[in-house]
């Protein structure tokens, strides 16, 4: 043990600049890659006042009546799309067809990708916890506001990036579409492979917005290096289903870039640091909902 801490204090000294960020499951006395402790080392924004995820208190939300429901747009269109090992996890590229608006967001985003946050071997995964429960599984749908084209764009806009997360709760049935998701996940085992997902629809794994009242907003940050801090959080209430066989599979498929199972993949709950997280009402009143989102504005800028 001892020695292992000299080597990694000597490994340290030579690699500062160069180490890959990784994940505390990726980190060991053979791999001195940065682990989440360290990221902000080299990206000076993972160590900001409003990085994600956080674990949200449901007894300290401010209920807003300010915060609408979505308008999805190109959600039920098919689409051919690619999934990609990125080395810390897959993503799913969307095409710009698919849009959102409402919610509360100043104006319309791109859909870019989607991609997942898992555990191993029966410990659960999420990024993002309530009242200190972490869930199986979160999904993540990124979008980048009109008109900027990439997150190297929008992450000076402190709404640059709208980023949709769904938890999941483990059941006994199958969830009816995921089997295509993780067949895909399958075909990408190694860091770069990608492959095709023929005739996918959004709406096959996300409810359709007039169910998806209920969410909590808060202004956050990406959860991967950069940390960008140019995120509008949202956090459904609803959950999605998989089942417990499903789950085995997702989290025995892929490999990190190193080789390694792929499993807990997600970033510790990061601190508040004054922020607030709002909950819509279930009857949402759409009149002031650009004021909501300067009141925001607002509370961050008080805070920072
Ligand atoms: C998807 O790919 C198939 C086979 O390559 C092609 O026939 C089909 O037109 C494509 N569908 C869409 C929506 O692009
Ligand atoms: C992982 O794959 C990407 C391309 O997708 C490549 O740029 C990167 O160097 C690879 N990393 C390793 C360690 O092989
Ligand atoms: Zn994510």
């Amino acid at each position: 043990m001892g020695f292992c801490l000299y080597l990694l204090t000597l490994l340290s000294l030579f690699s500062q600049s160069t180490a890959q960020w990784c994940y505390q499951s990726q980190y060991s006395c053979d791999d001195t890659c940065r682990d989440p402790r360290h990221w902000a080392a080299q990206f000076p924004s993972c160590g900001g006042l409003r990085q994600s995820p956080i674990n949200i208190v449901t007894s300290k939300v401010h209920v807003n009546s300010a915060l609408p429901p979505f308008d999805f747009i190109g959600h039920t269109n098919v689409h051919n799309i690619t999934v990609e090992n990125k080395g810390h996890s897959a993503h799913f590229v969307l095409p710009q067809s698919v849009r959102l608006t409402g919610g509360a967001l100043p104006g319309h985003y791109r859909a870019a990708q989607f991609h997942f946050h898992w555990g191993g071997n029966g410990r659960p995964g999420s990024e993002h916890t309530i009242d200190g429960e972490r869930f199986p599984m979160e999904l993540h749908i990124v979008h980048i506001k009109e008109p900027y084209g990439s997150l190297a764009e929008a992450e000076h806009d402190m709404a640059g990036i709208a980023l949709l997360a769904f938890l999941f709760e483990e059941t006994t049935d199958d969830h009816p579409h995921l089997d295509t998701i993780i067949g895909a996940l399958g075909r990408v085992q190694n860091n770069g492979s990608s492959s095709v997902i023929p005739n996918f629809r959004l709406s096959d794994i996300i409810p359709p917005s007039k169910d998806l009242h209920m969410y909590y907003r808060y202004v956050g940050s990406m959860t991967t290096p950069g940390c960008e801090q140019a995120v509008a959080w949202t956090v459904f209430h609803r959950t999605l289903s998989i089942s417990s066989r499903q789950l085995d599979t997702v989290v025995k498929q892929c490999k990190f870039w190193t080789g390694q199972p792929m499993i807990d993949i997600f970033r510790p709950t990061q601190p508040l640091d004054g922020r607030v997280v709002y909950r819509s009402k279930a009857a949402a009143v759409l009149t002031s909902a650009m004021h909501l989102w300067f009141g925001v504005f607002s509370v961050v800028l008080v805070n920072v």
